[in-house]
């Protein structure tokens, strides 16, 4: 079953279009990757599709609901989190203050849900006092996705977790990513390393001005050595 179809969309800013008619296809239970380079247009689809940019066309559909033009705040109450590239943590707040933020809709307990969240991220736990600012930027992505994970969404998307990291933290995180996935969650990864992402994306686009490249099983993407050259730089 789909949680997510974007179904010809086209957005952009202002008068310049940067999304042409982009269709993809995100089923329950999965990781999804987006890859592409600087300026391919990736978050401008994952803001495109949280509400925070109004599509000039086509349709997302989330669990046969459509979805087009939805607020964040809707989005997030019916399941559907997002992990900005950059400002997802609040420095001056703690670690444990952070993820207390991230449960803002909630009224019930939230502690069970922390501790789950901590199961995930043990390093976080030992650190709760800390702030934020503090963190190492390792630890900074798992604390972002951590508040994401404080509302228990059934899609979660996230845009270049590997940002800025050194190259065993990529590994680590990517590693955190898929782990997240075998419990349950469906994920939309944005990212660049394709070559880190591919192996472990059951469905995989390739995102080039702001265009669908290609598409496919990660493994068979990654095997194919047309799309390697003219996509992955080898
Ligand atoms: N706020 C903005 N205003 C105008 N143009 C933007 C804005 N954000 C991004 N762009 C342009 O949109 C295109 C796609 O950007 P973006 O979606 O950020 O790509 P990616 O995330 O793949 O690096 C780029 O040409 C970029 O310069
Ligand atoms: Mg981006």
């Amino acid at each position: 079953m789909s949680s997510m179809i974007v179904e010809n969309l086209v957005s952009g800013y202002g008068q310049m279009e940067v999304l042409h008619n982009l269709s993809l296809e995100i089923e329950e239970g999965q990781i999804a990757s987006v890859l592409g380079p600087n300026g391919a247009g990736k978050t401008t689809l994952l803001r495109s599709i949280f509400g925070l940019l109004k599509p000039w066309e086509g349709r997302v559909i989330y669990q046969d609901e459509d979805i087009t033009g939805y607020t964040p705040d809707k989005l997030v109450r019916m399941g559907i989190c997002y992990v900005p590239q950059e400002e997802n943590i609040f420095p001056q707040l703690t670690v444990k203050e952070n993820l207390e933020m991230g449960a803002f809709i909630r009224t019930d307990d939230i502690n069970p849900r922390m501790e789950e969240v901590f199961d995930l991220f043990p390093d976080l736990h030992s650190r709760t006092k800390s702030h934020a600012g503090e963190l190492s930027g390792g630890m900074r992505q798992m604390l972002a996705i951590g508040r994401a994970l404080m509302l228990n969404p059934s899609t979660l998307m996230l845009d270049e977790p590997s940002t800025g990291l050194a190259p065993f933290l990529v590994d680590n995180i990517f590693e955190r990513v898929h782990n997240l996935n075998q419990t349950g969650v469906t994920i939309l990864l944005v990212e660049q390393n394709a070559g880190k992402v591919l192996p472990f994306s059951d469905k995989a686009y390739i995102l080039e001005g702001g265009e669908k490249k290609a598409e496919g099983v990660g493994k068979e993407l990654l095997a194919d050595e047309e799309i390697g050259k003219l996509y992955l730089g080898r």
